[in-house]
């Protein structure tokens, strides 16, 4: 079945005869496509995956408001404007749902809070890239959003009932994002000299970090072997990779714009794109903090989390004084 399969390419997949009965029962629900509900049992280790890679997904929605809130005073009309805080503001949505979404396996918001504002929970590598010009508002809208779809409408069927249910909405909401990119991008690639090199320019720097979203090559990914055989990841980090630049050229093309990649080739007998090595190196020292604007994220999270608490306390007060109304009624 399923966990056989992906042992072949696995590494430290159990297949089902070496489970014990409880574990075995389980696999075989997520191979026959059995959603896992909050309340049921499931391995400690699914869980844990579980919860680190929802809340991941949450602080990469929370923390990506912040390179995009930061064109919100200076977006170039009235109708950019309102577009951009909407996608700015159904980002803080998709945190939400993605945060209630792991508090259902016994985690709290507080401790998921903790864990990112310490370095020990990890946000999405491309919110660590600065927003030089209004084309990239266009750049990320297009490519990472563009790459945030590619790899959450799989999940859509991931085997978890809160966290593939949480992904449906946040797709449909993510295709405007991207559409609202593309425009700004087709606006500035079919306007002025100087527009269109803005156009370009954004394109050149978003589009290497933009492929690494989609996490190591798999020879170097952790987790990908037993996060698709529960069926929390359903592809791999390469396959993603490969069909977001088989999908996303065309698309650079229509623009007029040049990928900037020399080793970029389409691949007859592949029937892919060829692309260049990325600089794995620059990845890793991103997410180990030393990217261009991680300590810049982090020190706004920090400032939120602290200037927050009066509110925070004041909702909790307000609760606990309305339970003790209730119970003297
Ligand atoms: N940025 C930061 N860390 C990354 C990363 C990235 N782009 N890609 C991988 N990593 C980390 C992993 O978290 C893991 O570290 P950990 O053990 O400390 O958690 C390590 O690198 C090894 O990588 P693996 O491939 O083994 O990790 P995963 O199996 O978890 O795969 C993933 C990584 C593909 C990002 C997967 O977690 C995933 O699909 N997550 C859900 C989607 C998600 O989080 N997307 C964030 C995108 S941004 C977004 O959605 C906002 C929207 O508004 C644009």
């Amino acid at each position: 079945m399923y966990a056989q399969e992906v042992k072949s390419t696995g590494k430290g997949v159990k297949s089902l005869d070496e489970m014990d009965p409880q574990e075995r029962a389980f696999q075989e629900r997520i191979d026959a496509d059995i959603k896992i509900e909050p309340k049921e049992w499931m391995p400690d280790g699914y869980r844990k995956t579980l919860i680190r890679q929802i809340s991941q997904h949450a602080h990469s929605e929370i923390v990506g408001q912040l390179p995009e809130g930061n064109w919100i005073t200076r977006a170039p009309t009235l109708d950019r404007k309102a577009i951009l805080l909407a996608k700015v503001q159904d980002e803080a949505g998709h945190g939400l749902y993605l945060y209630c979404a792991a508090e259902t396996l016994g985690v709290s918001r507080d401790q998921m809070t903790e864990d990112l504002l310490s370095g020990k929970a990890k946000y999405s590598s491309i919110f660590n890239y600065p927003t030089l010009t209004w084309a990239d508002i266009g750049a990320i809208g297009w490519l990472v959003d563009g790459a945030a779809i590619m790899n959450q409408v799989p999940i859509q069927r991931c085997s978890f009932g809160p966290y593939s249910r949480a992904m449906i909405r946040v797709c449909k909401e993510e295709s405007f994002h991207q559409r609202q990119g593309y425009d700004i991008m087709i606006k500035l690639a079919n306007g002025t000299n100087a527009q269109k090199e803005m156009a370009q320019d954004a394109l050149n720097r978003w589009w290497h970090p933009s492929l690494m979203m989609f996490g190591p090559p798999d020879d170097q990914s952790v987790h990908s072997a037993q996060s698709m055989a529960w069926k929390i990841k359903m592809n791999t980090n390469d396959e993603l990779r490969q069909k977001f630049v088989d999908e996303t050229v065309p698309q650079a093309e229509y623009l007029g714009l040049t990928v900037p990649d020399p080793d970029l080739k389409w691949n007859e007998e592949r029937g892919h794109y060829d692309f260049g090595e990325l600089d794995w190196n620059e990845f890793y020292e991103v997410i180990k903090g030393n990217g261009p604007c991680n300590r810049e994220r982090l020190e706004a999270r920090q400032r939120a989390w602290t200037d927050g608490a009066w509110f925070r306390e004041g909702l909790v007060a307000h609760a606990e004084k309305r339970a003790s109304r209730v119970a003297a009624e």
